[in-house]
């Protein structure tokens, strides 16, 4: 351990040492110094693909693992899932038709981060982002240094586009401006099964359509009984994107963030208006004033809603074309999600139960 992580320790410890001695944990509130609560009830929040995620975090969590390898176990089920086109392994591939990962995660206990942006060729990029935090001296590594840091930590490379991601790619492609170039399975009138709606792409990824194209991701955070918290992030980013392209995801600070002292909070949807707001830090910096997590999860995407002028990604109403949200706990124990559009859900593990829960929103979707 390096001197400063080690001072890093030693004062996150014994902060929360004398309070945890006593069942306590120091509570920053608005406007005030921090303060000493009582045992936080263990909280774990995840967008809604992630009801198992949050499930497998919390018996982490009680079978004695740090936050941060919680939330990484309970995302790397979605990972590893070919049915979840999202995310990890089976997520739709770029515009070449070459699947590019991104994740990025945070443990509040030692203020560590680390991102892999574009990773091609590994099944759970949060295992690759967690060794980027723990063994190496920078935040984010990209594209091919990504994958060759991968290998050098020992993660099998391998080709991780499945055939239901290639054929949802196909019909993409040929669906391209008016060339005709490329044909769809049905148009080529070869006897191949005609293309279906993907595993995966359920009702809440397919409505955060920009235009035609779904943005899914899984986002966790998670705090323990001392009051401790993580977050991480992983995605395979918007379908059929810009080679290169990276979204909010791997971005500390947008896709995810996590402040020992206040919560945790991230986000799926649109990552370029999330990018651009600061969207995961905004949520935080609101919770440390005293907002509530609902609440700043709101705020953060009013703001969203106020960045959002572009007549292209505007409906006729003049609200944006597409959809953002958040999740956060805080570090009493107190959560919340919000999206821009009504009917968003998020997974949540409290007491012992997981379950999904209605997202709270700014606007009634109207169709
Ligand atoms: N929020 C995921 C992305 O835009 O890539």
């Amino acid at each position: 351990m390096s001197a400063n992580t080690r001072r890093d320790f030693l004062r996150t410890t014994t902060g929360a040492g004398v309070g945890a001695a006593l069942g306590m944990v120091p509570v920053p509130l608005a406007g005030s110094p921090a303060v000493l609560l009582r045992n936080v009830t263990p909280v774990c929040i995840a967008s809604s693909n992630g009801l198992a995620a949050v499930d497998r975090a919390m018996q982490e969590l009680a079978d004695g693992s740090y936050t941060i390898d919680a939330v990484v176990r309970g995302v790397n089920l979605v990972e590893e899932d070919p049915e979840d086109m999202s995310v990890g392994y089976g997520g739709l591939p770029n515009a070449d038709g070459v699947v590019q990962l991104d994740s990025s995660l945070m443990h509040g206990p030692t203020r560590g981060a680390g991102a892999v942006a574009c990773l091609e060729g590994v099944k759970r990029p949060s295992l690759v982002a967690l060794d980027v935090m723990r063994y190496t001296d920078h935040h984010l590594l990209v594209g091919e240094g990504a994958q060759r840091f991968a290998a050098s930590m020992g993660h099998p490379i391998e080709d991780i586009l499945t055939d239901g991601a290639r054929r949802a790619w196909v019909q993409w492609r040929a669906g391209l401006g008016s060339a005709g170039e490329y044909l769809t399975p049905a148009e080529s009138g070869e006897p191949v099964r005609p293309f279906e709606r993907p595993e995966g792409l359920d009702d809440e990824l397919l409505d955060s359509f920009d235009g035609v194209r779904p943005h899914g991701t899984i986002n966790c955070n998670i705090v323990d009984r001392n009051g401790d918290l993580s977050s991480v992030t992983t995605t395979s980013g918007l379908a059929f994107k810009i080679p290169g392209r990276v979204g909010d995801s791997p971005i500390i600070g947008a896709g995810m963030y996590c402040d020992n002292d206040v919560g945790a909070a991230g986000s799926t949807g649109r990552g370029e208006a999330v990018i651009k707001t600061c969207g995961a830090h905004t949520v935080i910096e609101l919770m440390r004033q005293g907002t509530s997590p609902t609440d700043a999860c709101l705020e953060a995407l009013r703001r969203i809603v106020r960045w959002t002028v572009e007549d292209r990604l505007l409906t006729e109403a003049g609200r944006p074309a597409f959809d953002v949200n958040y999740y956060a706990v805080n570090k009493r124990g107190e959560y919340g999600a919000a999206a821009i559009y009504s009917g968003a859900r998020f997974a949540v593990n409290v007491d012992g139960r997981s379950r999904l829960e209605d997202s709270a929103y700014l606007f009634q979707r109207t169709s």
